[in-house]
């Protein structure tokens, strides 16, 4: 997945630079903490570094309790087992995200609900979310799209009202502000990512952060095999758990990402500034929003075409990027689409236009902290060769 910027490639008599969709970006004592994690023989899920990190990372979102996970979509798991989401359940989930949250709720035995996306923003409609609940409703799974914070507010009103308990994914937006709080800290319980294209990794893994302390104990139980917390280890388990635990090598490697977030971010945003400027005054292509509630972290750079202002299609676009070593990810697929779901969604396409159209006309440029502004100048000039041509 993460190729190296040096790869040459050859289009004709040309020579070009292979851009790659995201690298992660080391700037600090990553490999120092990781060999000091290795040579202390403390390699597996205990250690000082997995304290450190989790102590430190839940309170950069504002909360007293992180527990560190395998995965994001672990995380995401063991949230709603913690919350004790099961069958006949409901969890209202975006339409437009990532297969994880779609996952983690058929883990659970409980049924998805998705909500369109808003057209400017890309996160779920807040506004589309009041006709999707009925009494088996129990939660509300909210993401902040490729770094953007989901409106909030509104949502955590309406939750309240009904008695549902609200979830944030903010797997691609660590360290994004709504309304000048940090993303990750405004609902009940909430979970991240740190695979290798996300704001900070631990190469694989995860964290579950929250105020609540009987939720953080509960993933912390379900996430260690249903070890019994207050007891000497007798190998006795009441229920079944999971193995859900990141390594104290994986935790020294996130800590020393952590050390330097508000730099890494920052990059970000100063690129997203650069591609904006190069890219604006293109009529017919849509760039990532920024609401004036809102900062982003701009975890990936997202485009929009419309097609009747924009001659080549999507994936003609992305092709002619790809031939000048220019990486890019189309958008995700919406989850009503997805196999394993599709024939009860089959007759609701008409629900989903928003995301239906991200899903078909949007897709991602080159986006790691690491880009040059020579990259993205070249990223721009293939663009804007590939419309005009
Ligand atoms: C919004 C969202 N949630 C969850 C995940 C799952 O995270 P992981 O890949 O660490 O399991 C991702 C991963 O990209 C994601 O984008």
């Amino acid at each position: 997945m993460l190729s190296k910027i040096s790869t040459k490639i050859n289009l004709k008599t040309q020579t070009f630079n292979k851009i790659p969709v995201c690298e992660p970006l080391f700037l600090g004592r990553e490999t120092d903490y990781v060999l000091d994690a290795v040579r202390s023989g403390w390699v597996s899920s205990k250690g000082p570094y997995l304290k450190k990190f989790e102590d430190q990372f839940s309170a950069f979102c504002g909360r007293p309790y992180g527990i560190a996970t395998t995965s994001g979509t672990a995380a995401l798991h063991l949230v709603l087992k913690a919350l004790g989401i099961g069958k006949d359940d409901e969890v209202i989930v975006p339409d437009f995200t990532m297969v994880a949250l779609l996952f983690a709720v058929l883990y659970c035995g409980a049924k998805p609900v998705f909500v369109d996306a808003d057209p400017v923003t890309w996160n779920m409609d807040v506004s589309k979310i009041a006709s999707k609940i009925n009494p088996k409703t129990k939660a509300i799974l909210a993401a902040h799209i490729y770094g953007h914070p989901c409106d909030m507010d509104p949502l955590l009103n309406l939750a309240k009202r009904h008695g549902l308990k609200v979830i944030e994914d903010a797997a691609e937006a660590h360290g994004a502000l709504y309304k000048g709080k940090r993303v990750g800290g405004m609902g009940d319980i909430s979970c991240f990512s740190f695979y290798g294209n996300k704001i900070i990794t631990t190469g694989e893994g995860g964290m579950v952060v929250t105020g609540d302390a009987a939720l953080a104990e509960r993933c912390r139980y379900y996430g260690n095999l249903c070890f019994p917390m207050d007891a000497t280890r007798q190998y006795r388990h009441e229920e079944v758990g999971y193995n859900y635990r990141m390594t104290n090598i994986q935790a020294a490697l996130g800590l020393a990402q952590l050390e330097n977030i508000d730099t890494l971010i920052q990059k970000k945003r100063d690129n997203a500034a650069l591609y904006r400027q190069q890219l604006e005054k293109i009529e017919g292509l849509q760039l990532p929003p920024e609401s004036k509630d809102a900062q982003s972290v701009f975890w990936m750079y997202g485009l929009v075409i419309d097609p009747k202002k924009i001659k080549p299609t999507r994936d003609r676009l992305c092709e002619f990027l790809a031939e000048r070593g220019v990486e890019t990810r189309p958008f995700f697929m919406p989850m009503h689409r997805q196999k394993m779901v599709a024939k009860e969604y089959a007759n609701l396409e008409k629900d989903y236009p928003v995301s239906n159209l991200l899903s078909e006309f949007g897709f991602y440029l080159p986006s790691g902290a690491g880009l040059t502004s020579e990259n993205i100048e070249t990223v721009c000039e293939a663009i804007h060769a590939a419309i005009i041509s």
